[in-house]
């Protein structure tokens, strides 16, 4: 696999652009591939089933496109369906689930983490596992707060309704011995500076984003898969849908985006049809790490 390829990064939609930025600061000679599945956005409501469906499509289609490594900036999916990509995909699959614990259990003081997300992120468990498996001392709560997702795409940021639903959710957090705060969804950090005024400055806010872009830097060197170009990447945005909202929301999160995004259609032949693909690749070991 030749280092010069691009990298893929996918997420349920828009919100997998924090991602990117951070990836954008860390690695700025990299070439890009981004899909977000803007037409069948929220992931955060589905079943497991579904949702690993649509991932494999992904990255399916992200392999046809010559990545040499896939990032799964949706915390729903890396909850739910990682392992299973990493089975079937023969290029290192970097999830943001194992940054995001790493970086709470390195943060807490008093062993007490919580970790907020979509329903389906906190049902899968997939947190509090891996906290546990760093460390065994270490005890999550997890929560999950649907109402953040529509509130980010709305705009709602800030101001009286954001920091109701915020009270709303997590007030109950500065009562007890809960130190850290994962944000365990892509869309969370738009939120984080309002977090942080209603929540206080002592409790350490975690957004799995930045050590995601760690860990895709780390594989890519240890696999020798950085980039010998000298210059700044080249980027492509691919979406399956396309509204003027969606676009506020990206230039919102990734400032200088200028829109340049291309439409692909999920539900046509030839996007279902790169899943044959998997099936003629060579498979890496199953569940190896990223
Ligand atoms: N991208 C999803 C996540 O990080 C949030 C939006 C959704 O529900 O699809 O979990």
């Amino acid at each position: 696999m030749p280092s010069t390829q691009p990298i893929g990064v996918f997420d349920s939609g828009v919100g997998g652009l924090t991602v990117v930025a951070r990836i954008l600061e860390q690695l700025p000679r990299e070439d890009l591939i981004y899909f977000g599945d803007t037409a069948r956005v929220p992931y955060g409501i589905r079943s497991p089933r579904v949702i690993r469906e649509f991932s494999r499509e992904i990255a399916a289609w992200l392999l046809e496109n010559q990545v040499k490594a896939i990032v799964v900036a949706c915390n729903t999916v890396s909850a739910v369906a990682l392992p299973e990509l990493r089975a079937i995909c023969p290029v290192p699959v970097v999830g943001v689930v194992e940054a995001g614990a790493r970086q709470a259990v390195e943060a807490t003081r008093s062993g007490e983490v919580a970790v907020i997300g979509t329903a389906s992120t906190v049902a899968s468990r997939a947190y509090p596992h891996e906290v546990a498996r760093l460390d065994s001392a270490v005890r999550t709560l997890s929560r999950a707060c649907p109402l953040f997702v529509p509130m980010v795409e709305d705009g709602i940021v800030e101001g009286p309704v954001a920091e109701a639903v915020i009270r709303h959710y997590l007030g109950d957090i500065r009562q007890s011995r809960i130190d850290t705060l994962v944000l365990g969804c892509t869309h969370y950090p738009l939120l984080q500076e309002m977090m942080h005024q209603v929540l206080g400055p002592d409790l350490t806010i975690v957004d799995a984003a930045q050590g995601t872009a760690r860990d895709l830097a780390r594989v890519l060197a240890e696999r020798d898969l950085a980039t010998p170009n000298l210059e700044s990447g080249r980027r492509r945005y691919v979406f399956s849908d396309r509204t003027e909202a969606f676009q506020a929301l990206a230039r919102r999160i990734l400032p200088g985006f200028v829109g340049d995004m291309e439409t692909l259609d999920v539900e046509a032949p030839a996007f279902r049809q790169a899943l044959r693909l998997l099936g003629s690749l060579p498979h890496s070991e199953p569940g190896s790490p990223a």
